[in-house]
């Protein structure tokens, strides 16, 4: 079996073990950012359903990947044809294995195609750590969101080689 993490396109078979990996990823890894608050929690976990999951899938205007190691899924990000990286999470415990690298390399190489010179994030304070390894740069001070979480602005000049 692999050590590393293959990556592709989500489908709907994928909704189950996607949205786990999301609340989870969200629930127990990003703890420094909603503090354990039932009620930024429950809003941050809103739209992490089925019905989402099925729009975002059909959206032209945006891509989804799975990462799949040790035969589940475990990882799942989006971009948008805005420029918008809009998810990136990693089940809890299968951090650093090259799981977020491996769909960021997906998303931005879609970006690249869709003919995008840039991308923007808006990071989780867990994630700023890893946006700063992987070629991102600050944009500018945090901004509130959801009452009391703090976004951390990220921005990603597309070289057309990926490097
Ligand atoms: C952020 C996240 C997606 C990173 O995924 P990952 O699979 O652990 O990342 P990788 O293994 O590809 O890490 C690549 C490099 O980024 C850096 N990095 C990743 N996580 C880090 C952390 N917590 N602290 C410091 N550096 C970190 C390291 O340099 C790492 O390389 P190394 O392990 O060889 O040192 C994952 O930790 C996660 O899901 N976090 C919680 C959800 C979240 O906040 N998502 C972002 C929403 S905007």
């Amino acid at each position: 079996m692999s050590s590393e993490a293959s990556v592709r396109e989500a489908t709907w078979e994928d909704t189950e073990r996607a949205l786990f990996v999301l609340h989870q990823s969200i629930t127990v890894s990003c703890v420094a950012d909603h503090g354990g608050d039932p009620q930024t929690l429950a809003h941050w976990l809103g739209n992490k359903t089925p019905q989402y999951f099925e729009r975002w899938l059909t959206e032209p205007a945006s891509a989804m990947f799975v990462a799949e190691l040790e035969g589940a899924v475990r990882g799942i990000g989006k971009v948008t044809r805005a420029a918008k990286l809009e998810l990136c999470y990693v089940e809890p415990g299968f951090e650093r294995r090259g799981i977020g690298s491996g769909l960021l390399r997906a998303l931005e190489a879609r970006a690249r195609s869709w003919g995008l010179a840039t991308l923007h994030v808006s990071s989780s304070l867990a994630a700023c750590a890893f946006y700063a390894r992987s070629g991102y740069e600050s944009a500018g001070p945090p901004v509130p969101w959801l009452g009391t979480v703090r976004c951390y602005p990220f921005t990603k000049r597309l070289t057309p080689s990926g490097t």
